[in-house]
């Protein structure tokens, strides 16, 4: 059967349409709020990968998430761009509609919770006002778009009788996409399985729209959940990068895609990822959000691909087949490798980094990377691909930050008390301060607090290296606690102070732009 779906036309019935909800979803779990430079370049970077259907954000959360995904649906091209909304609130798909009107390809997805346990104690709604508002909601969306998804919150633990109708207004009203999340990762593979299998052979209409899975990870279920939603008949499957989201996170786009592609004997669906560009993603949303996977994450950690065990090394390196099911190239693993050195020049650099991905960096912001890719390269014998991600992401993402790094010396050692003189760009005026500390970091960040006076609270301070080596760039991941809100700031250089000024400035940043944003509970979706 040959679907036709106002975004996609006539769909070929073994495509799985991926939806990545890295931009919501995964946005809106503690400490990985992005700014609106972050959030572009987060994009770009999907849209590069090859994601269907990019859900942007929240508009009515937020003047902040309206910005965000109204820049997005502008600048972004290739996915249909998509804007979350309540499916009970009239301003809310208004607010989407209008974020997403500059988009060449459009979607509302609004929601609303189904479940006894939701409608009674969270929306305080009797069944029937729910269903009401399904009608009104999804009639209302297709007012703006004709791309249309909605969703059943809680749909793993509704009703089957109540979601049958649920589903079947929702098609009446003009709903093109059918999302029914296991909101709480409650559901095994056999219940989702049914759900699925009830709606297709129970639901009038249901042959007319695109079924789509949506799984959380409370219990290490999600992506398993979302096979076996996709054996079930469903065509869309939303997901997050690293499996960042709510709570335990959302199933994870990478292992999804190569699920399919690796077990294609057993699962021969596929998809339009460009998977060699997986693994740039995967470290970019690190970089942007200070949180790098675990070294066992499937597909994306540091070990996915590493052997240690002499009797594994022997094998892979006889046929690399006997422990590998997947070539770490397909998802874009390659050796590091040697990029330029001193002498390089401006023009080089360019190339190297449209190379690596970077097409569209500003000249302001190619020459502050320049400048840093010199200076990294006098004091570092071998410069790697990616010591000049970890640099230009750097770079990159501090654009529009109000504070900005310029320059530290560190006087320390067994003697005198350890002595910091840091300079840095408050609002556009450079201001200095000197401070002491229990050690050279502890000064550092006396330093900035005297600058920039805050209250927040240091909750973790991590070392670790970009590439191998006594001379490779340290990375420091540097969390600060405020008023119960999380944020996680990285710096990256050659000397480990400062890369942990950069780091502890790069969190400060963060949560201003947290402190900016409404963030109402109940508005988290
Ligand atoms: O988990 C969930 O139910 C959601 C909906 C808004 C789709 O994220
Ligand atoms: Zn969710």
């Amino acid at each position: 059967m040959t679907f036709s779906h106002p975004s996609f036309g006539a769909l070929d019935p073994d495509r799985i349409i991926i939806f990545d909800t890295t931009l919501r979803d995964g946005e809106q779990s503690p400490g990985f709020s992005m700014n609106l430079t972050e959030k572009l370049r987060m994009a770009e970077a999907l849209a590069e990968l090859g994601v269907d259907v990019l859900e942007a954000g929240f508009p009515i959360a937020s003047p902040g998430d309206f910005e965000s995904v109204e820049s997005i649906a502008r600048t972004i091209k290739g996915p249909v761009i998509c804007g979350l909304a309540r499916t009970g609130g009239r301003d809310d798909i208004a607010r989407a509609g209008e974020a997403i009107r500059p988009a060449e390809r459009r979607r509302i997805h609004n929601f609303i919770s189904t479940s006894p346990l939701h409608m009674k104690y969270k929306l305080r709604m009797e069944p029937e006002t729910v269903l009401q508002a399904v009608i009104d909601g999804n009639t209302l969306a297709r007012d703006y778009t004709d791309d249309v998804e909605w969703s059943a919150e809680d749909g793993s633990r509704t009703d089957p009788d109540f979601l049958c109708r649920c589903v079947e207004v929702a098609i009446k009203a003009g709903a093109t996409t059918i999302n029914i999340p296991d909101t709480v990762g409650y559901a095994l593979p056999e219940d989702i399985a049914r759900i699925f299998t009830m709606l297709r052979e129970r639901v009038p209409g249901a042959e007319k729209v695109i079924f789509s899975a949506h799984n959380h990870n409370d219990l290490g279920l999600a992506v398993a959940n979302t096979i076996a939603a996709i054996r079930a008949g469903v065509r869309q499957v939303e997901c997050t990068i690293n499996g960042i989201g709510e709570r335990a996170g959302n199933a994870a786009l990478e292992e999804i895609v190569m699920a399919i592609r690796t077990r294609h004997d057993a699962l021969a669906w596929h998809s339009g990822i460009e998977t060699p560009k997986i693994l740039r993603t995967s470290k970019l949303l690190s970089t942007i959000t200070g949180f790098d996977v675990q070294p066992n994450k499937a597909i994306v950690g540091r070990n996915a691909f590493a052997h240690e065990s002499g009797i594994h090394q022997d094998g892979v390196l006889k046929n690399a087949a006997t422990y590998e099911i997947m070539t770490p190239e397909s998802v874009g693993w390659t050796k590091s490798s040697l990029v330029m050195g001193k002498h390089s020049g401006r023009a080089a650099f360019r190339d190297k980094l449209r190379a690596l991905g970077y097409g569209e960096i500003g000249d302001n912001q190619l020459n502050d990377a320049f400048r840093r890719f010199k200076d990294l390269a006098d004091r570092k014998k071998v410069v790697y691909d990616d010591d000049l991600v970890a640099l230009v992401d750097d770079e990159v993402m501090r654009g529009h930050d109000r504070i900005r790094f310029l320059s530290l010396d560190v006087h320390t050692g067994s003697k005198a008390k350890p002595r910091a003189e840091l300079e840095l760009e408050i609002d556009g005026a450079a201001q200095s301060a000197v401070a002491t500390g229990d050690g050279p970091v502890d000064a550092t960040f006396n330093a900035i607090r005297d600058l920039f006076a805050h209250d927040a609270v240091l909750r973790l301070y991590s070392v670790g290296a970009v590439t191998e080596g006594t001379d490779a760039q340290a990375r420091v991941t540097v969390r600060l606690e405020e008023n119960g809100k999380m944020v996680d700031g990285q710096g990256a250089d050659t000397d480990t102070i400062v890369a942990s000024a950069r780091a502890y400035v790069h969190a400060l940043n963060k949560l201003l732009v947290k402190r900016a944003r409404t963030e109402p509970k109940a508005l988290s979706a």
